[in-house]
C-alpha cells in the first residue's frame, strides 16, 4: 500500500493565527505519525498577512491564488492587525481566497464540549449541537457599491453597499444544507432572512428555500427572521440542527453560537468548494485577537476542530472522528485555556489533545 501525501498550504497570517495554526499542525502531524505510514502531510507555509502588507503593500503575493490552486487544502489562521485597516486586510487575503476559489459553503458547527461551562444552563442537561451553514460567495459581502464624495461635497459623502442574491447562489447553499441535514440525527433545516424588511434579495431567498424544500420531504423546515433567530439561539437551541443563512447573518449567528458554547476560541469552520474544482479552506471562526496575541493564551480548540473538518474533507473520516473525541476528552479532563475558565496554555491543550489521540 502506498502512502497518501496531502499537500497543505498553511497561512497563519496575524496575531493568534500563528499560535493556533502551529497547534493544529502539531496535532495533524501526530496523527500522521501514528498512521503507520498510511498518510502524511506535506506543509508549505506562506508568510502572508499584515506584516507582509507593511513590507510589500500586498496582503498576499499577486499570483497567490495561482500558487494555492494546486494544494489539497488550505489551513488558515486569522487575518487582521491594528496596523492595517480591517477592510483592507480581510479583502486582501481571506475574502480573496474564499471568493477566488468559489468556496461558497461555509460550515460552522456549534459544538458544546464537555467540561466547558456554557453561559446557558440548559446545556448541562440537554445535548446541544447544531451547524450554521453560511452562504459564502455573495449576499452582503459581494463587495458591490461605492462611495461618492465629490458629487455632494465634503461633509455630505454618500456610500452604497449592496447585497447580491442570485437564484443559483441561493439554491446551491440550500441544497447543501438539506443534504447535510440528512446526515444528522435531527433532520431539520432552519432558514434565516430579514425578508420582511428587505423585500428583494431576501424574498428571493425565501422563495428558493420553499422550492428546494419540496425536494426534501423527509427534512423538517422552518423560516425564521434573523432577529427572532438570535433570540431562538438563546431560548430554544435544542430545536436547531442545520441553520442556513446569508453571508452576514450567518457570520453574526455563528459568533453568537460559539459564545453560547463557551468561547469564540472553540469554534471551527470549513470554507468549502463542494465541486472540488479549487482547494477548500479550514480556519477557526475567531479573529487575530490582538489583546491576547503572543502570550501563549490562545485557545487552539477552534483551529484543531477545523483540522478535524479538514481531515473529513480529505476523506480521513476515522481520523476526523478520533480527533473530535480527543478534543472532547481534553476539555472533559479540564485542560482549558483562560477564555473558558482554565489555566492551561495553548501548548498544554495541544499536548493533551495529542495524548488523547493515542
Ligand atoms: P477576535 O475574534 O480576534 O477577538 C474577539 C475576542 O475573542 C477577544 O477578546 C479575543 O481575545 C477573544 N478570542 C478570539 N480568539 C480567541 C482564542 N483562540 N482563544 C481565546 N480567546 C480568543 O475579534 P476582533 O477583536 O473583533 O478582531 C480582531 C482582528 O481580527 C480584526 O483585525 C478583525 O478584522 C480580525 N478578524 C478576522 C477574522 C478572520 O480572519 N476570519 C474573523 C474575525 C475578525
Ligand atoms: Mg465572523
Amino acid at each position: 500500500t502506498s502512502q497518501r501525501v496531502f499537500r497543505i498550504a498553511a497561512i497563519p497570517a496575524d496575531g493568534v493565527g500563528a499560535e493556533v495554526v502551529a497547534a493544529g499542525r502539531t496535532v495533524l502531524d501526530a496523527l500522521a505519525a501514528a498512521s503507520h505510514g498510511t498518510f502524511a502531510f506535506d506543509w508549505t507555509e506562506f508568510p502572508w498577512g499584515c506584516d507582509h502588507y507593511q513590507r510589500t503593500g500586498r496582503m498576499m503575493d499577486e499570483d497567490g491564488l495561482e500558487t494555492l490552486k494546486d494544494f489539497d487544502a488550505i489551513y488558515f489562521g486569522a487575518v487582521g492587525w491594528p496596523t492595517v485597516p480591517d477592510h483592507v486586510s480581510l479583502w486582501g487575503l481571506r475574502l480573496k481566497i474564499c471568493q477566488g476559489f468559489d468556496q461558497w459553503a461555509n460550515v460552522r458547527p456549534v459544538h458544546f464540549l464537555p467540561g466547558v461551562l456554557s453561559p446557558l444552563r440548559k446545556a448541562a442537561d440537554t445535548e446541544l449541537d447544531w451547524v450554521v451553514v453560511r452562504e459564502n460567495s455573495e449576499g452582503e459581502y459581494s463587495g458591490l457599491g461605492g462611495r461618492n464624495l465629490s458629487a455632494r461635497g465634503p461633509g455630505s459623502e454618500v456610500a452604497v453597499q449592496s447585497a447580491l442574491f442570485t437564484e443559483t447562489g441561493c439554491e446551491r447553499i440550500m441544497r447543501f444544507a438539506f443534504d447535510l441535514a440528512r446526515t444528522r440525527v435531527r433532520r431539520k433545516v432552519s432558514s434565516v432572512t430579514k425578508s420582511n424588511a428587505q423585500q428583494y434579495g431576501m424574498v428571493l431567498w425565501d422563495e428558493v428555500f420553499t422550492r428546494v424544500a419540496a425536494d426534501y420531504p423527509d427534512v423538517e423546515t422552518e423560516s425564521v427572521l434573523v432577529d427572532a433567530m438570535s433570540a431562538k439561539f438563546v431560548l430554544h437551541p435544542e430545536d436547531l440542527s442545520v441553520v442556513v443563512a446569508s453571508n452576514l447573518h450567518a457570520d453574526i449567528l455563528s459568533d453568537l453560537g460559539s459564545a453560547m458554547a463557551g468561547s469564540l476560541g472553540l469554534a471551527s469552520s470549513a470554507n468549502l468548494n463542494p465541486e472540488k474544482r479549487f482547494p477548500s479552506m479550514f480556519e477557526p471562526v475567531h479573529g487575530s485577537a490582538p489583546d491576547i496575541a503572543g502570550q501563549g493564551l490562545a485557545n487552539p480548540i477552534g483551529a484543531i476542530g477545523s483540522a478535524a473538518l479538514m481531515l473529513g474533507h480529505l476523506g480521513l473520516t476515522d481520523e476526523a472522528a478520533r480527533l473530535t473525541k480527543a478534543i472532547e476528552a481534553t476539555t472533559g479532563a479540564g485542560v482549558l485555556t483562560p477564555d473558558v475558565g482554565g489555566r492551561a496554555t495553548t501548548t498544554d491543550v495541544t499536548a493533551a489533545v495529542i495524548d488523547h489521540l493515542t
